[in-house]
């Protein structure tokens, strides 16, 4: 009943996250102005839906998004995979930077009630095992991957917080671990491992080729699993207290392969190449917060998640090839 009546920004509407948020948000009777940029559009219409078009990095078109908003979801940014940030590090780190820092400031500024920030895992330093909320500042993110965009994601969280202290917008903030879902980047020189896998298998690929040596560990969560934790986190918990918003289970990209080959019942040679670009090994977060404070858990098996984003995939994108 919370988002009911109120008026909702979801900036970045046309993305991964925002796309769900948007049909989440309109089910719970909010009104929604969801912004899209260039490649994706934002595929719902509703009466309570208002589409903007505009690069929220242009000051102007950013103060008409955020004008007149009680809520505003933060989920616009240029997400990019492995091979981009291998060619170019610091480039993502200035992209994610300029424009989160320029939009947490500003829902202070525009006076928004309250503002949702998706934070990250890649704040947190190698411990070896499922990583909690407290070890988010501690030591260093993992060196020498994670240490850019994870001392980042720490600035970001502090712009946060400080920007909570000094103004009366509250803020709540959520690290997601290796989300997936309809509505991704399925474009091969910049999106995740999860795209990149669905793309190759329906494209037939044969050998089929796997970026690293397939041991490494994620929590895979599903979309929707994760935009329900962050609209009861922005509901229960704006009190900048970040929560990490996981799946319990963890598993090898050798797994995710298996699982995919299998939903498309494909019997093709795999190869991995640990010469080619992949992320740090062991990237796995503990969910016990979540259940405690916010009563959420992910619902959506790795199955049922990879089903539905495959079955997305060839009715939106494109169809199996062999
Ligand atoms: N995915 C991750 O690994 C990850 C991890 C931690 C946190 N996050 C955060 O989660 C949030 C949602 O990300 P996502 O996974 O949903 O990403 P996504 O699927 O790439 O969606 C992001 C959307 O933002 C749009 N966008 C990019 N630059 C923009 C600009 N200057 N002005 C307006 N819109 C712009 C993109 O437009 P186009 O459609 O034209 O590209 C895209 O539709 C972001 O805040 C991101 O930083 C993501």
């Amino acid at each position: 009943m919370f988002y009911r009546g109120k008026n909702v920004l979801v900036a970045g509407g046309a993305g991964l996250v925002g796309q769900s948020l948007v049909r989440k948000l309109l089910e719970q009777g909010a009104f929604v102005r969801a912004t899209q940029y260039t490649t994706r559009k934002v595929l719902l219409q509703h009466a309570n839906l208002e589409v903007m078009s505009c690069d929220l990095m242009d000051e102007n078109k950013a103060r008409a998004a955020f004008a007149d908003m009680d809520i505003v979801f933060l989920a616009a940014a240029r997400v990019r995979g492995a091979k981009e940030i291998q060619a170019n590090p610091a480039s993502l780190i200035l992209d994610y930077l300029y424009i989160h820092s320029k939009l947490i400031v500003l829902a202070a500024e525009m006076k928004v009630d309250r503002c949702s920030f998706i934070s990250s895992c890649y704040i947190y330093p190698d411990t070896g095992k499922p990583n909690v909320e407290s070890e988010g500042f501690q030591g260093d993110p993992w060196i020498p991957t994670n240490y850019g965009i994870g001392w980042t994601t720490r600035y970001l969280e502090t712009l946060c917080r400080y920007s909570h202290m000094t103004s009366k917008t509250r803020y709540a903030i959520v690290r997601p671990n290796a989300y997936y879902g309809p509505h991704d980047n399925f474009n091969l020189d910049q999106c995740h491992v999860i795209p990149a896998l669905i793309v190759k298998a329906t494209q037939g690929m044969n050998p089929f080729e796997v970026w690293g040596d397939g041991k490494q560990i994620r929590s895979f969560t599903y979309v929707d699993d994760l935009v329900d934790g962050l609209m009861i986190n922005l509901d229960t918990n704006a009190t900048c207290s970040p929560v990490n918003i996981s799946a319990k289970e963890a598993y090898t990209i050798k797994d995710l392969v298996s699982v995919i080959l299998d939903i498309l019942h494909l019997d093709v040679s795999v190869t991995y190449d640990p010469e080619k670009p992949a992320t740090i090994p062991y990237r796995v977060s503990d969910p016990a917060k979540a259940k405690e404070l916010l009563g959420w858990e992910a619902r959506v098996s790795l199955r049922d998640g990879l089903m539905r984003t495959i079955d997305w995939y060839q009715k939106h994108i494109g169809r199996c090839q062999t």
